[in-house]
């Protein structure tokens, strides 16, 4: 049976000691969960709780982290200290990074490549705005960030590679893709990866939905074929609403 990845994006809430606070609520209640289970904090609270996720079943993530490996990069956060706290996995190319930060797809390569480099797994996210779904856009939107995205990643790379398809239109607003539509979605980001890598590539390729994943929906849009698991933002602030959908089954 495959396990499914869930990771939950603390994006910029909680305190040190309210990370703790939940990190420490999740190793408990999720030590006999068999999926894949990422919890991604703030940068400020990755230390400490890195200390209460080592050696469990929780693997710790970061947000976002700098394209270059150290220097003169007032503000940024490099992958070097990433590692050194024991973060094994980065969000990279959010649509809030895209959107309220224009980060571009060369910079998410950039970055992406970066973590390859130092073993930390990147979480590639990709999705389009509303305005090009209904403008027919989807497919070379998220076509264009999933080529740009893994360009220069080679094939034996790619296995550390997870891909996010996030709705923009999904994200906090309480609306989610249909399992059926984010699935089809999903079909068309395997069918890019097949053309670049392979079918055995894209076929164990990894890719998550994100977008108002709920303990209501999870195991509905987790039963289709293409997804393999969730990135959930607002419900993985809470043990009562993160667990559930880590326990979707
Ligand atoms: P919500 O689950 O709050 O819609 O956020 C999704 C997301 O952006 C996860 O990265």
């Amino acid at each position: 049976m495959r396990s499914y990845y869930i990771a939950g994006n603390w994006k910029m809430h909680k305190t040190v000691a309210e990370s703790v606070a939940l990190a420490t609520e999740l190793k408990d209640k999720l030590a006999s969960c068999g999926e894949k289970v990422l919890i991604a904090p703030a940068f400020t609270a990755l230390s400490a709780v890195a200390v209460v996720v080592k050696g469990t079943n929780i693997m710790l993530g970061a947000q976002n982290m700098g394209p270059e490996e150290q220097g003169a990069h007032t503000g940024e956060v490099s992958v070097l200290m990433l590692k050194d706290l024991g973060v094994r996995a980065v969000i990279l190319g959010h649509s809030e990074r895209r959107h309220s930060y224009f980060e571009t797809d060369e910079l998410v390569n950039r970055k992406l490549l970066l973590a390859l480099k130092h073993g930390i797994e990147p979480i590639l996210c990709v999705g389009e705005t509303l305005e090009e779904r209904e403008g027919n856009r989807l497919e070379e939107v998220v076509g264009t960030q999933v080529r740009k995205g893994l360009t220069g990643v080679a094939a034996v790379e790619l296995a550390k590679v997870t891909i996010a398809y996030e709705p923009v239109w999904a994200i906090g607003t309480g609306k989610t893709a249909t399992p059926e539509d984010a699935d089809a979605v999903h079909a068309f980001i395997r069918k890019e990866v097949k053309a670049l890598y392979g079918e055995a590539a894209a076929k164990s390729l990894c890719i998550q939905y994100g977008g108002s994943v709920k303990a209501d929906n999870a195991a509905q849009l987790m039963a289709k074929p293409n997804i393999d698991g969730a990135l959930v933002g607002g419900a993985s602030l809470k043990a009562e609403t993160f667990v559930p959908i880590a326990r979707f089954r």
